[in-house]
């Protein structure tokens, strides 16, 4: 036994990185709740390998009042103190949309009559809360953005050096290879503010894409759902509410197997990269004219004269996922 504590310590010496290396990653979670955002956020506030520091709120799945209360209330049902900040109620250039509340519902919780939260968010703005944190932690803050990147965008504006603080961004958003689920061509957060999107693409930070190549092939079944909550009756439960309405939304479309689970694999991202395949690429965003919101994505090294291409920085691009195993992650965070 005593030979087994000596060891350890010893092994703790000869590798002083090592006690670091189980540090759980500091992430903000900028959304725009959402029953996936909803989904993804209690997967990251129970996940022991990250710590939310905060939580953004933006326009997007429901207007920016209802995503804030929305995330209010996660926050709440966590049972935890992680801060909410109001961000961008509108695009930076386009008009705004009105929510698509056949996606979500009018509350943006699958109408699944929930109350009110009792906390309020931050007096900072979204931009600004990112911007304080960062400089607070340099180097040490993912930024994971699951609804449109317009508070990322004004972050970067409030501060240049923005890129330098950051640990990388993991988005969820956008698609390489796959046709888009809003257009032909775009993806819901990236059509939301694509004048922002191509900014945050551009911005010379590490930006891993998680995109619709993943998300889509990522199916949530009943099964799972109703397993997490049998077992944890109050997140589970609250979750299986919640998805009724989501899940008649994919089903009216077509999708079988499961619902897309979008938001959550970006966090999963975040907890376990080793679940995805991901491919170096270059991303542009059309801000306008029918291919609006398009990622148009230049795989590996662009030729000089795809100069927009080439002149932007490299992001990583998750193209393939084992789904099985980023369930499993999902059911097991959720019921430890
Ligand atoms: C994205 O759009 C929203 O509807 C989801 O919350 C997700 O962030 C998928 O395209
Ligand atoms: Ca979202």
């Amino acid at each position: 036994m005593r030979a087994w504590i000596l060891l350890l310590l010893v092994a703790g010496a000869v590798c002083p990185t090592w006690a670091s290396d189980v540090e759980p990653v500091k992430v903000i979670i900028d959304s725009d709740p959402g029953v996936d955002d909803a989904m993804a956020i209690l997967l990251a506030l129970s996940s022991p390998s990250l710590e939310v520091v905060g939580i953004t709120t933006v326009f997007g799945n429901v207007t920016l009042d209802n995503a804030t209360a929305n995330a209010l209330t996660l926050v709440e049902l966590a049972g935890t103190d992680v801060p909410v900040a109001r961000g961008a109620e509108r695009p930076l250039t386009k008009p705004r949309r009105s929510p698509p509340t056949f996606v979500h519902g009018a509350d943006g919780l699958g109408e699944a009559g929930l109350q009110k939260p009792a906390g309020a968010p931050l007096d900072v703005s979204a931009a600004e809360f990112i911007v304080e944190m960062a400089r607070r932690h340099p180097g040490e803050i993912t930024l994971l953005p699951i609804g449109p990147l317009t508070n990322i965008a004004l972050a970067l504006a409030i501060e240049p050096r923005l890129p330098e603080l950051i640990r990388e961004v993991v988005l969820m958003g956008g698609s390489a290879r796959t046709e888009g689920n809003v257009t032909p061509v775009a993806e819901a957060n990236v059509f939301g503010d694509p004048h922002a999107a191509d900014i945050v693409f551009t911005a010379p930070w590490r930006v891993t894409m998680v995109g619709l190549d993943v998300t889509t092939k990522v199916r949530m079944q009943d099964e799972v759902l109703q397993r997490v909550a049998a077992d944890n009756p109050r997140i589970g439960g609250f979750v299986w509410d919640i998805t009724r309405f989501y899940k008649a939304f994919y089903e009216s479309r077509g999708v079988r197997g499961g619902f897309y689970v979008h938001d959550p694999s970006a966090v999963a991202y975040v907890i376990d990269p080793t679940l995805f395949q991901t491919a170096a690429a270059r991303v542009r965003v059309a801000t306008d004219g029918l291919a609006e919101g398009h990622t148009i994505t230049a795989l590996g090294t662009p030729p000089e004269f795809w100069t927009a291409w080439h002149e932007a920085p490299e992001v990583h691009v998750c193209l393939e996922v084992d789904a099985e195993r980023l369930l499993a992650l999902y059911e097991s965070t959720l019921v430890p």
